[in-house]
């Protein structure tokens, strides 16, 4: 009988191939799963940067104006409104002069009150205009976009977008060479600066400089006349104010907004040789004007039976101010924007010095808040229910008065309408506006 065969060898052999083996197979998950780490690696890494180029900043400016009021969006406006040919059709032909040498204007806060007011006058004598505004709600943007259908029916478009949102200012620019600037928006109020302190940077000086960044890298580089404040006087007790007296001792965060206006103004008139002409508008009032003002809720809170806050001074003197007519205001900003000088740079250099202004647009006759108030009653027809209180110490100057003889040397500024004709236009308005019954219309009647 054979022997059996000897398997210990085949079995030893078996047993070190299924060691091989498992080896092996532990060497390769160990190496698939390092694959896979440094892939998902890869993937959040391309992930990251990504989102990092595609979205907007932590400090958007909606988180900067505090998410109160801002409306638009920087990505947002540039994706939606800086593409189509026919927004760029609509843009090219309201900035298209109809007249020979009419200019061709960008007005920045063109759905506001006096933006609206300076946007039609020019377009109707023959200016090309485009207005750029982002209808915040700062007051009710029913009344911004009112004034937009006024300015459509006369063929203005407004670009609806930001002066903080780079890209489509560098794509209007790309499309209208811009003679000038007429630069309006702002956030404007004296109260509601320690309330949203934020907006105030935001637009008066991060949105002011963004504007001055693109007109100085244009070619060619446009004149800038642009809307600083009687605010700036502050605490200034020399009247009338003029140009020269102190500005340096601002009494609301808005003032000191328009007082860095002024001195970022200096800087790229000088690095740039962008010429800058600063307007400092005195208590602007009349039909379409600004809800936030003492004149505008006065009339609403008188009509509606509700008392109103008549201020005094801590010691007692009346509060008055230097009012001054939205139609004189038009004629001041089409006078500096007519006596511009060009700006000297080019691709961002400077060729030579460029003009460089400050005018004050005031009335020169101050009218106290008293008699403000008399004059109202005296056209709404009704007796105001009064609380006269000491003026709060919130930003707001006891007395503001204008000396305009800068502004008459240069582009004849000569205010011409006083309070109460002023305020009968007002009122006219406002009711037709606002649809007010008829007792109101009828001390309205004498007019023409
Ligand atoms: N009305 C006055 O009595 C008076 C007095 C002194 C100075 N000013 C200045 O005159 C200018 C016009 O004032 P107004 O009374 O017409 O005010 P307004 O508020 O009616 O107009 C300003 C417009 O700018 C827009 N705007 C604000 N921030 C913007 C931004 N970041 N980007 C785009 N648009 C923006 C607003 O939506 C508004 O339509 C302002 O610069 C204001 O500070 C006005």
């Amino acid at each position: 009988m054979a022997s059996p065969p000897d398997t210990s060898k085949t079995t030893k052999l078996e047993r070190y191939n299924s060691y091989i083996r498992k080896v092996n197979s532990t060497k390769l998950i160990a190496a698939s799963s390092k694959l896979l780490f440094r892939v998902t690696l890869l993937v959040a890494l391309l992930l990251i940067f990504f989102f990092t180029i595609n979205y907007p900043p932590l400090t958007s400016e909606k988180t900067f104006n505090n998410n109160i009021h801002t409306t638009t969006h920087n990505l947002l406006s540039s994706t939606i409104y800086g593409g189509g040919a026919s927004w760029e059709k609509q843009v090219r032909h309201s900035s298209t002069p109809h007249r020979p040498n009419g200019l061709s204007v960008l007005v920045t806060g063109a759905a506001g009150f006096v933006g609206s007011h300076c946007s039609l006058a020019l377009k109707k004598r023959g200016d090309g205009v485009l207005g750029l505004d982002n209808f915040n709600s700062y007051y009710d943007p029913s009344l911004k976009r009112a004034r937009q259908d006024q300015l459509t029916k006369h063929q203005i478009f407004i670009v609806e977008g930001d002066i903080n949102d780079t890209e489509l200012l560098k794509k209007l620019f790309d499309i209208v060479p811009f003679t000038h600037i007429l630069h309006l928006a702002a956030q404007a109020g004296v109260r509601y600066a320690m309330q949203n302190p934020l907006s105030y940077v935001n637009s008066n000086v991060a949105g002011f400089v963004n504007l001055l960044e693109i007109a100085k890298a244009a070619d060619p580089q446009p004149a800038i006349v642009w809307a600083s404040s009687s605010s700036v006087y502050g605490l200034n007790t020399k009247v009338p104010f003029s140009e020269d007296h102190r500005t340096d001792q601002p009494a609301s965060l808005y003032a000191a907004t328009k007082k860095a206006g002024e001195a970022i103004a200096h800087t790229y008139n000088h690095i740039y040789g962008l010429s800058l002409t600063g307007l400092r508008f005195f208590t602007v009032y009349g039909p379409w004007g600004r809800p936030d003002m003492a004149y505008f809720f006065f009339t609403k809170d008188m009509i509606q039976g509700k008392s109103i806050n008549v201020y005094v001074t801590q010691d007692d003197r009346e509060v008055a101010r230097d009012f001054t007519y939205i139609d004189d205001i038009v004629k001041g900003c089409v006078g500096a924007l007519d006596t511009a000088e060009k700006s000297t740079g080019s691709g961002g250099k400077k060729r030579g010095p460029a003009q460089l202004r400050v005018y004050n647009l005031g009335n020169t006759s101050p009218v106290s808040v008293k008699k403000l108030v008399a004059i109202l009653e005296n056209l709404l027809n009704l007796k105001a229910k009064k609380n006269v209180i000491k003026m709060p110490r919130n930003g707001d100057v006891p007395f503001t008065h204008a000396n305009v003889s800068l502004a008459l040397r240069d582009f004849g500024y000569k205010p011409t309408t006083d309070l109460s004709s002023g305020l009968r236009k007002f009122v006219k308005w406002y009711v037709s506006y606002y649809g007010i019954q008829p007792r109101v219309k009828k001390a309205n009647e004498g007019e023409k």
